[in-house]
């Protein structure tokens, strides 16, 4: 089949504000018992969400989490008679608190989880938000907009040497130092306009454009604190999923997909396995799949942002019956 034919198929479920990447891979490997509770974490444009609700029983229900309130005014505009039947509750927060937002609807264990990381491309895309270089903005790139501190608060407040570790370690950004110290030479900044012709200045000649993503890319991490978000739902998840529920993750790059890979792998965020006096595995975690999923061509070629996608999945084991399991 070639791209043409497939396209149909692989945006069944995009929209306007966003296209999912994988849904029939995170459908497939996700649904364990069409009449459970599940959580989608990540609800952006809703097209997960949605191809989840068509794969459940009309028992199935659903928990859709997003900190942006252009996501839940969008997904439950397009999702509302599915609201009305009560098969889908939409939450805002961080689902770091998945916990708590669910126990203040009376639900404790679900049948899985969907993280689908990252930005939308509504969020990407929409000129104000400043999450772009290529629009000229206020420098915010907050998911949540009624909370915490912007991008322009951060990048106007940090030390030099703060400024280099977070463009090191958000961005991997090669050449932190010197980008640190030109941000700083440049204070004020409050627009993307300005920070991106102060990181275009000074990067390496031909590096412009990779250097403005890393830059971009460590701001919004930090701002959204989003891989400390990612730890407290990994460590909270085996209290959340029943034994034989699933837990999927979308990443799209390396700072994430590691810590998913190490938790799921291990148990463990240092990635080491623990084993019990007679050898056995010590994890509540057993590998749905063993490689990471990624896009193939065709989807690629009719979701460009398809291409970083790494999806992972993990089955939540019984603490008293550790197995081996199947891997795929
Ligand atoms: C890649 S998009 C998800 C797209 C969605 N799967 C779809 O089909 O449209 C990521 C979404 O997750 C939200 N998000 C990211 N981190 C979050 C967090 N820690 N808590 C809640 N929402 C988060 C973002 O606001 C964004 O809307």
């Amino acid at each position: 089949m070639n791209a043409r034919d497939d396209s149909g198929h692989l945006l069944k479920h995009a929209s306007g504000y966003h296209a999912p990447v994988l849904w029939n891979d995170v459908i497939q490997t996700l649904v364990t018992d069409p009449v459970g509770t599940y959580v989608d974490g990540t609800l952006g444009g809703g097209g997960h969400t949605e191809a989840l609700l068509e794969a459940l029983a009309p028992e199935g229900r659903v928990f859709a989490i997003d900190r942006d309130d252009d996501a839940l005014k969008a997904a439950g505009e397009r999702l509302a008679p599915e609201i009305e039947r009560g098969r889908l509750v939409l939450l805002k927060g961080n689902f770091a608190d998945a916990d708590q937002l669910l126990a203040d609807h009376g639900a404790s264990t679900i049948h899985g989880m969907l993280l689908d990381l990252g930005v939308s491309s509504h969020q990407f895309d929409a000129a104000g938000r400043g999450f772009s270089h290529r629009f000229d903005a206020p420098l915010d790139m907050r998911m949540d907009q009624d909370q915490g501190e912007d991008a322009a608060d951060l990048v106007n407040r940090l030390d030099v040497g703060d400024l280099i570790r977070l463009l090191s370690r958000y961005g991997e950004e090669p050449k932190a130092p010197r980008i640190a110290h030109a941000l700083i030479d440049a204070r004020p900044i409050t627009t993307t306009g300005k920070l991106t012709s102060i990181v275009e200045d000074a990067a390496p000649r031909g590096q412009e454009k990779k250097t403005l993503a890393r830059v971009f890319q460590a701001l919004r991490i930090a701002v959204n604190d989003e891989l400390e978000s990612l730890d407290r739902i990994l460590a909270k998840a085996p209290n959340l999923i029943a034994p034989g529920g699933r837990l999927s993750i979308i990443s799209y790059h390396s700072l994430e997909d590691r810590r998913v890979k190490r938790i799921m792998r291990s148990g463990h965020p240092d990635g080491n396995v623990r084993r019990d006096v007679f050898g056995n595995r010590l994890s509540p975690w057993r590998e749905v799949t063993r490689k990471p999923v990624s896009a193939g061509e065709e989807e690629i070629e009719v979701n460009p942002r398809s291409r970083s996608a790494r999806l992972r999945v993990a089955e939540r084991v019984d603490d008293h019956n550790q197995s081996a399991g199947q891997i795929i």
